[in-house]
């Protein structure tokens, strides 16, 4: 079934209701002033990459460790899975759509080191080889990302780099690697900052461009409110929470942890460096249609990297299609690089808005009431939409595309939305001046 979105002219929203919003958005509304008013201060990791949020593949949360190929050859990590994913991103628009990076999570190596002390892969599973592999991604005009760990060992037991920083850094470098996607298990936490920094000049000094995806604040919060200054000079993107898996509470924590801590987290996101709040896991099995639509609308406004991790040779056309949304693209890409963060959380809505360029503003309102049908928000309940006065254009984009044309501050849009779904709009104001042209052109033209 379609998900259902109505655009209702009701009046059942008395003026006390939108009063009594408005009330609750206050506190809202000052962050939202704070944070308009804040670029990034610090400087991004100077190497070129992630002016917007990284879009790609990435193997983890759909294929893990599985390392059994020959009872599971079709989902086993080897170069097979890789070279697939990659065909797959050719055939299917997902290169075309932007996305880039196909990326190798944990369990790839082999559990030794060899002479020369050099991580290798695992030889039954990767036959020909990282570079080998990393020329075929190439060739579809594709990039390759590959995984390690600042600590001992990785997450999964596989070999760590401590103590081969700069080895392991030239060894990605000659196998003409992409991203790194660097891992904080088996690490004394007082060393984290220490060891992503010197993992990032090392990478540097390869002089290759390699993204450098890190986990460092997710393993420092546990202990001491992480220096997002120094991540953000290290660092392209960074996780700072739990593992996503496939299911809506995940998504929910998610969504909940960076909400909470949005004060700490959203100013220091810009072009060069991003929050990651993890994988895409639309297309795999724990998510209603809904709650896909939820986690793309999110991530979009959260400026968050966009790596699937998902089957690409087995994906529903409805699930490919919301990946491959075009105008949410366009808001996650925006080049104003500017991370949206929550706005006021009100009779179980919550909104989410995320500042575009052009001074437009994208807007999502997730449901997060789970019992019952549809519920409508008023679109004028929305702090962001001030900048509807005088005017603006509303397309909604989520759960489908509709055009909903001029609309003012008294606006009588009431949006519909699911359980646990999100609708998501943008808002592209028209200045008066603009108005008055229009206006004598129309009039010129009768
Ligand atoms: C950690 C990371 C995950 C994944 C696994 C691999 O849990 O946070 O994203 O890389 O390790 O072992």
């Amino acid at each position: 079934m379609p998900a259902r979105v109505c655009l209702c002219f009701s009046e059942h929203f008395s003026s006390e209701a939108v009063k009594s919003l408005q009330v609750e958005m206050i506190g809202f509304v000052f962050l939202l002033r704070l944070l308009v008013s804040i670029r990034p201060g610090a400087e991004a990791l100077d190497n070129g990459l992630a002016l917007t949020p990284t879009m790609g593949w990435l193997h983890w949360e759909r294929f893990m460790c599985n390392i059994d190929c020959d009872k599971d050859p079709e989902n086993c990590i080897s170069e097979r899975l890789y070279m697939q994913m990659a065909d797959m991103m050719v055939k299917e628009g997902w290169r075309e759509a932007g996305y880039e990076y196909v990326c190798i999570d944990d369990c790839w190596p082999s559990h030794q080191r060899d002479a020369q002390g050099r991580l290798q892969a695992d030889p039954k599973r990767f036959p020909g080889g990282i570079k080998k592999l990393a020329e075929y991604i190439h060739s579809k005009g594709l990039k390759l990302g590959i995984y390690a760990d600042v600590g001992k060992n990785t997450c999964a037991g596989y070999p760590g780099s401590l103590g081969h920083y700069e080895t392991d850094a030239q060894t990605f470098a000659d196998w003409n690697v992409d991203l790194l996607k660097f891992d904080g298990c088996f690490m004394d936490w007082t060393l984290l900052g220490e060891g992503y920094t010197n993992m990032s000049t090392a990478l540097n000094q390869t002089g290759r461009s390699i993204l450098y995806s890190c986990e460092w604040p997710l393993y420092e919060w546990p202990f001491k409110k992480p220096n997002y200054t120094a991540i953000r000079e290290t660092c392209n993107h960074w996780r700072n929470y739990n593992d996503v898996d496939d299911s809506w509470s995940s998504i929910k924590s998610i969504l909940d942890w960076t909400a909470s801590h949005q004060d700490t987290i959203v100013p220091p996101a810009g072009p060069g460096g991003w929050n990651d709040p993890d994988m895409l896991v639309i297309g795999n099995f724990g998510l209603s249609h809904d709650q896909q639509e939820s986690q793309m609308a999110l991530w979009a406004i959260m400026a968050a990297p966009l790596l699937m991790s998902n089957d690409l040779r087995h994906i529903c056309p409805r699930s490919k299609g919301l990946l491959q949304n075009r105008r949410i693209i366009e808001i996650s890409q925006d080049p104003l690089g500017r991370q949206g963060f929550c706005t006021i959380k009100v009779d179980n809505f919550e909104v989410w808005e995320r500042p575009l360029s052009h001074k437009r503003l994208a807007v999502a309102v997730l449901n997060r009431q789970e019992t019952g049908g549809p519920r409508g928000l008023v679109i004028r309940a929305v702090p962001g939409w001030k900048i509807c006065d005088p005017q603006c254009n509303v397309t909604q984009i989520l759960p489908e595309y509709r055009e909903l044309g001029v609309q003012s501050p008294k606006s009588k849009v009431v949006l519909s939305v699911n359980p646990s779904g999100t609708a998501l709009v943008t808002l592209t104001p028209i200045s008066s001046r603009f108005n008055m042209y229009e206006l004598q052109k129309q009039e010129t033209i009768l």
